[in-house]
């Protein structure tokens, strides 16, 4: 690293206080069952694994593991609460009920934000302004449509499906069942939903929200355990729609174990997103985006800006400010309000992080790690940057899925596009730059579901979100987000 070119030193000497936010307020129980057909129920299986606090190894509480037979109970409580609840309901009065769960999130919000953080890993500051507030909204902007589907999908006559089995993953726990939940609710559709084993707690905390809210029993069940579990859920026979999130890999699986049946399906997958920066982009602000785009939650983000490109002759200015930035970020406890970069959420995605580093090293990228200390207990990675990696590295290739940004250059802006979409991946992209006809340009030619221009990371519940490619298909948000719910 050029010493001369930076201002380290000064960076180096903030110290901030500790913050961290209390965890007395928050109850768990020590151990959690099944949520099928509105109440907690024990698992067939008699089985419980244990959840964690990935920043500590802490333990947190017993899980419920459920097999078949829970599946089961769980799918045909949805399917009886379909038949004989939810379809017939006027779609003005399940509107009310998901108008309910958004407003008691929001009056639990604290709760949710703090389990959120203890259980996945991620910095409170995420959790409180991202995570809780976007999975309320998505309840409230769902439950606005919910009465307005003749004029969403006019002279189509749109009709729930029945029941929806949705797996979801461990970077977004909260969110990802909001996401989920509700456009179910809102089309008329009732759920089974598991959560990521390393993650089940926002999502039960969730359950014990929606038994409170009055919700007819069997519209929403929530059935923790691991792939196994998933896989029950994918192939019951009653299950009329998937809606998954996770790898590439169980993306494909499910494609195959539900192809010749009529089930309906959203897969969104992995991403490697190209995060690109033009000479006349405004620089300062672009390295923020540069250190949103992958370094937020850790990198455990399907659309985080994992490749960097940078136009030639700006880069050794980028990358110097990007070293800069990269050691002010503070890298330790979830809890605490300075933290930038929390846990990796599990022990196993931080080796496959620490392979991918060692690979790129083998590849002959150059790597830069911020000098910050890491706590010695949980699971942590510091900020980490490759420079001078090429098209061909399987660190530029591959979807790492933690705090490791790939650099490369470029000079024309045909290079730039060939590069970006050069990748089995295609769900979001950035552009940074002065130019509104270069943005245009850019959105049209590169192949990815999201492209963010002189931002990144930004969500809305109103903005549809999903992939091309290896990422998946179908979307997920705004009035897009409701047609994979309905048939016409
Ligand atoms: P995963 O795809 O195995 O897990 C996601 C969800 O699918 C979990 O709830 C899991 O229990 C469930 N699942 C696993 N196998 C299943 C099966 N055969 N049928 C149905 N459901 C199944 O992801 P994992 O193993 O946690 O992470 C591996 C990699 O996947 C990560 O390193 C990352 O690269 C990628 N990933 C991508 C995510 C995204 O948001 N697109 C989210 C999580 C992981
Ligand atoms: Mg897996």
């Amino acid at each position: 690293m050029n010493k001369e070119n930076t201002t380290n030193e000064f960076f180096t000497d903030w110290k901030y206080a500790a913050a961290p936010e209390g965890t007395e307020h928050i109850k768990l129980n020590k151990q959690y069952d099944l949520f099928i057909n509105g109440k907690f129920v024990k698992p067939n299986s008699k089985k419980y694994y244990t959840t964690i606090n990935p920043a500590t190894e802490e333990k947190l509480a017993e899980v419920a593991d459920a097999n078949e037979k829970d599946v089961d109970l769980a799918v045909n409580a949805a399917k009886n609460a379909y038949d004989k609840v939810w379809k017939k309901m006027p779609a003005k009065e399940r509107s009310k009920y998901i108008f309910r769960i958004a407003r008691l999130m929001q009056e639990r919000a604290r709760e949710f934000t703090v389990i959120e953080s203890m259980n996945g890993g991620k910095p409170i500051r995420e959790s409180r302004d991202v995570d809780v507030p976007l999975a309320a909204n998505h309840f409230f902007y769902y439950a606005g449509w919910a009465d307005k589907l003749d004029y969403a999908f006019p002279n189509k006559k749109p009709q729930s499906l029945g029941v929806a089995g949705q797996i979801i993953p461990w970077n977004f726990p909260l969110l990802m069942a909001a996401w989920k939940i509700a456009p179910a609710l809102a089309t008329g559709n009732t759920v089974v939903l598991k959560p990521a084993e390393t993650t089940p707690l926002t999502a039960l905390k969730l359950a014990e929200l929606i038994r409170d809210s009055g919700l007819p029993d069997g519209v929403v069940n929530i059935v923790t355990g691991f792939g196994k579990t998933g896989a029950a859920i994918v192939n019951h026979p009653k299950v009329n729609k998937v809606a998954f999130t996770g790898s590439t890999d169980v993306g494909k699986l499910i494609q195959k174990s539900i192809a010749g049946t009529n089930k309906k399906a959203t897969l969104e997958l992995g991403g490697k997103a190209a995060n690109i920066i033009f000479d006349d982009a405004p620089i300062d602000q672009a390295v923020e985006g540069i250190v949103n785009g992958i370094f937020f939650n850790q990198g455990h983000v399907c659309c985080a800006g994992s490749r960097l490109f940078v136009q030639e002759n700006v880069a050794d200015i980028v990358i110097s400010k990007l070293k800069q930035r990269l050691e002010t970020l503070i890298v330790g406890n979830p809890l605490d309000k300075n933290t930038d970069i929390g846990a990796i959420n599990s022990k196993e995605q931080l080796q496959k992080i620490n392979e991918f580093i060692k690979i790129g090293i083998d590849e002959g990228a150059e790597m830069y790690q911020s000098s910050c200390s890491i706590p010695s207990k949980g699971f942590f990675c510091k900020p980490t940057l490759f420079l001078h990696t090429s098209q061909s590295h399987r660190i530029v290739q591959e979807e790492i899925f933690g705090p490791v940004l790939a650099i490369q250059t470029f000079r024309t802006i045909e290079e730039v596009i060939e590069k970006a979409n050069n990748i089995p991946y295609g769900l979001s992209a950035g552009v940074w730059t002065d130019k509104g006809s270069k943005i245009f340009n850019l959105t049209s030619k590169l192949r990815a579901g999201v492209i963010w221009a002189n931002t990144y990371n930004k969500f809305d519940p109103s903005s549809p979100f999903g992939g091309y490619k290896e990422s998946g298909f179908g979307r997920e948000g705004g009035l897009h987000g409701l047609m994979p719910y309905l048939s016409f």
